[in-house]
Formats: structure tokens, sequence, C-alpha cells
């Protein structure tokens, strides 16, 4: 074990982040030594097991967003009959999220090692690395890795990065399994789950990057190492988001259950009164500001505020800006954003949107903040995957936290603060840049 890392607490997944291009291979291994697996040769399947067992004393959690127990699912690619397939999912769609760009771009080999290490956990027989089409720096970023890997004969995994589209909805894991099958490249219903038929009718294995790169710390330190952080029921660390009205916005790693003030303190402070939190992007949960100070970041201590973490997103938003403006944008760009299927989906998304941008103009009837709930009812667990629900939770907490302004735009129509350029981050105009 190194006693480099050993000592170190955080960061862990961001130890000797580089300012600027990546980690070379033998930076990495300088860091991290070499993985205590068998890796780089035949595994057996002995390891494999071991290293699943790890995972689950772990405790790991997908940070894709939905927290699924890591090891359950690697198991139920392991027992199928087929040999499966490991898809690392690096799609990252949420507009405020950076965290996998940072991985793929600065860390490659972190991301690699843990892909290749889940391949041959549940004895599959390539890796796949999905990342969006415009991330040029991730793709060369990799690309470089990979031939490092190979130069130095370091893995023995065929590896192949495919480029995704630049959509909010195709790192849905339904979603990636289509486009790597040929298709659309949107959600399909399921089952078949991708564990049971996936990419190539195999089983298949999608787990974000930065899950990916948990493993390989797990497997280099073992699970009790990774539970000295974070809290019993969600041990280890994360890498979050932080963005908006922060003097420092980018991505950070904190342990999980740290105070949001710290961080926020560790990021330089905010830059104006907080009016409001957004926790796990844009099928998150807004929060009153003044929760800042006293939060702390975990499922269980977020769980009495309805909300979650997600992806790792917390967006401050100033007292300066609209809520109401900043939700009618945001509501509409992921009605927009909608794969087209479903239709709940398609016209009640499309419907939520009009409403707010009415009660926003002031030109919304009595009772439509009663008809959106109404509407949000309808179309809950109607779609074939979580994006409805994703934007109702997000609509829903604005009605609540914004409740006044929502109450004052719909009697006088449009503030002042309505012509403010948009706080929130969307594809046309991102305000964030990566910052380790
Ligand atoms: C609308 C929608 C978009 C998603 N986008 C992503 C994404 O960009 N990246 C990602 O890792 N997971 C995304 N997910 C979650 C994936 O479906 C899947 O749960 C995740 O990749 C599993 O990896 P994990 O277990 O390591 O979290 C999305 C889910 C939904 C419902
Ligand atoms: S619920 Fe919406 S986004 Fe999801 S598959 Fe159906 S139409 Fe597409």
């Amino acid at each position: 074990m190194s006693t480099q890392a050993q000592a170190v607490r955080l960061p862990r997944l961001l130890i000797g982040t580089p300012d600027q291009g990546q980690m070379s291979l033998r930076e990495h291994l300088a860091i991290h030594d070499e993985i205590p697996t068998g890796h780089g040769r035949r595994h057996k399947r002995r390891d494999a097991v071991g290293l699943v067992e790890s995972i689950e004393r772990a405790g790991l959690c997908g940070r894709g967003g939905a927290a699924f127990p890591s090891a359950v699912k690697m198991r139920a690619v392991a027992k199928e009959r087929r040999r499966g397939i490991v898809v690392a999912n690096g799609a990252e769609g949420e507009p405020a999220s950076l965290k996998d760009k940072l991985l793929l771009e600065a860390l490659p080999h972190l991301v690699l090692d843990g892909g290749s290490l889940a391949v041959a956990a549940v004895g599959a027989s390539e890796l796949i690395v999905c990342i969006p089409r415009s991330a040029k720096t991730a793709r060369h970023s990799l690309t470089q890795a990979l031939g490092e890997r190979e130069r130095e004969r370091y893995d023995s995994v065929p590896v192949r990065v495919e480029l995704v589209p630049d959509r909010y909805l195709a790192g849905q894991e339904s979603a990636l399994v289509s486009h790597l099958n040929g298709g659309p490249g949107v959600p399909t219903l399921t089952p078949p789950m991708p564990f049971e038929r996936g990419v190539q009718k195999r089983p298949t294995l999608i787990n974000n990057v930065e899950t990916l790169a948990h493993i390989a710390l797990i497997a280099r330190y073992g699970p009790e190492w990774f539970r000295e952080l974070g809290t019993p029921a969600q041990p280890g660390s994360a890498l979050l988001t932080l963005s908006g009205a922060i003097e420092y916005p980018g991505v950070y790693e904190i342990e999980h259950g740290a105070p949001l003030g710290d961080l926020i303190e560790a990021a330089g402070g905010s830059t104006s009164e907080i009016k409001a939190l957004l926790l796990g992007g844009y099928s998150g949960t807004w929060l009153p500001g003044m929760l800042a100070s006293t939060l702390s970041l975990s499922t269980e201590q977020l769980a009495p505020y309805g909300a979650v973490l997600g992806p790792g997103i917390v967006m401050a938003l100033s007292e300066e800006a609209c809520g109401v403006a900043e939700t009618a944008q945001v509501t509409r760009w992921l009605s927009e954003e909608t794969a087209g299927q479903c239709g709940p989906c398609v016209h009640g998304l499309n419907t939520i949107a009009t409403a707010i941008e009415e009660l926003q103009a002031g030109t919304a009837a009595t009772g439509t903040e009663q008809r959106i709930a109404r509407w949000a009812s309808m179309v809950q667990r109607r779609g074939a995957c979580a994006h409805p629900d994703g934007t109702v939770r997000f609509v829903a907490s604005a009605l609540s936290v914004f409740a006044e302004e929502f109450a004052e735009h719909a009697r006088h129509g449009p503030c002042a603060a309505c012509a403010r350029p948009s706080e929130l981050p969307l594809p046309s105009h991102p305000h964030l840049a990566v910052a380790a």
C-alpha cells in the first residue's frame, strides 16, 4: 500500500491532478503504485471475486446519479452465462457537471484502471469508454493514455472509445446501449436491463467514470481504507461540481457528510448572498439559500429535505438572480431535451414549461400552480426513463422555494432581474471552467 496515499485523507481521486494536461502513466503509478490484483496479467477468477467482495465491503455506490450499490450490479453481470462488456459512462449530459470531464482529461489512467479491473471482475471481454462528441480534450487524453499503456504493456484489456451525442439524455444507460448498438441513442423500455442484455445483446455493466476511478483505488488500498472517509451509509469521497455565486467554482473532492459551509469556504466563499441552492443538477432539488451554512452533504442528511447529490452537483444562486426566470429557462430546456417517444413526457413537460413561462410573464390563469402540480403527478413514472420524474422534481422544488417570487410574477409580470443573464448554465451558454 502506498504510504503517501495512506497519509493523505483528501484528495484521493484528485491527488496530483496536473494544472494543465493529463497525468502520465509514470506519474500515475508513482502516486498510486501498481494494482495488486493481477492487473496487466491474465486475471484469475479468484482475483475477480475478491474485487467484487472488496467493493461490497467498501459500500461503494454509483456516482452517475442513482447511487446504486456497485457490487450488486457487478454480480448481476458476472453471473450471466454470456461474457459481458463494461461501459465507462463519461457522457456527462448535466450542464452543471464537470467532474467526469476533469477525470477523463486529467486523470485518464485512474478511469482506465477502474474499467480494466471491472472487466476482469465480471469476466467481461472489453471496455468501452463513452464520451461526448464535443469532448475533444478528453478524447485526446484517452488516446494518449491508451498509447502509453500499450507501449508499457501495462494493460491487456481491449479498450475502445465511443463518441456519444451531446445531449442531456445520452448518458442514460439504456440510451447508451441503444447508441452502442447502432440505434438512435434514446432511452428504451426496460427490462431487459443492460446487465441482462445490453451491448451486442451481451450482459453489460455500465458505470459512471467516477465510480470506476473509485474502484481503481479500492483495488489498491482496500475497503477499510475507503470507509475511513464518509458516513456509514455512504462511505468514501465524492467529486462535486460547485458553481454559481462562488469565488472559485469548479470540481472539488469532498468526504460524504462534509458540511457544505466548509466546502464553500474552501472555494473562496460566496460572491453574494445565496438565494437558493440547487442540489443534484437539473433533475435535482432547490433548497433555500439559508441552508448553505448548516447543510451536510450525504444522502442521509439530505433526505429530510428531499434532496440528493445525484451526480455531485451543487449550484449557488445569487440573491440578485430571479428564481422564476432561472426555473423557466431550465424547464424549457429540459422539455426540449425529451427523447420524444413517450406521450406524457413530450406533452407533459412542454405544457409545464409553458405554464411556468406564463407565470413569469404574469399571463397565467388563476390556479396554474395547482394545475402544474396535477400535470406533474400525471407524468411521473410514465416515461421509459426517469427524465420526466427529474424534471418535475426540479419544478416542484422551485415552486416551493421561490413561492413568493412566483406569486409576485403572477401578479405583476417580469421583475427587473428577469432581464439579467441566467446564472444556471445551459449548453448554449456554459459558465463553468474546470478547476481542481
Ligand atoms: C436522464 C438521465 C441522464 C443520465 N445521464 C448520465 C450521464 O451523463 N452519466 C452517467 O454516468 N450516468 C447518467 N445517468 C445514469 C445512468 O443511467 C446510470 O445509472 C449510470 O451510468 C450507472 O453508473 P453508476 O452505477 O456508476 O452510477 C443518467 C440517468 C438519467 C435518467
Ligand atoms: S420519458 Fe421522455 S426522455 Fe425518457 S424515453 Fe420517454 S420520451 Fe424519452
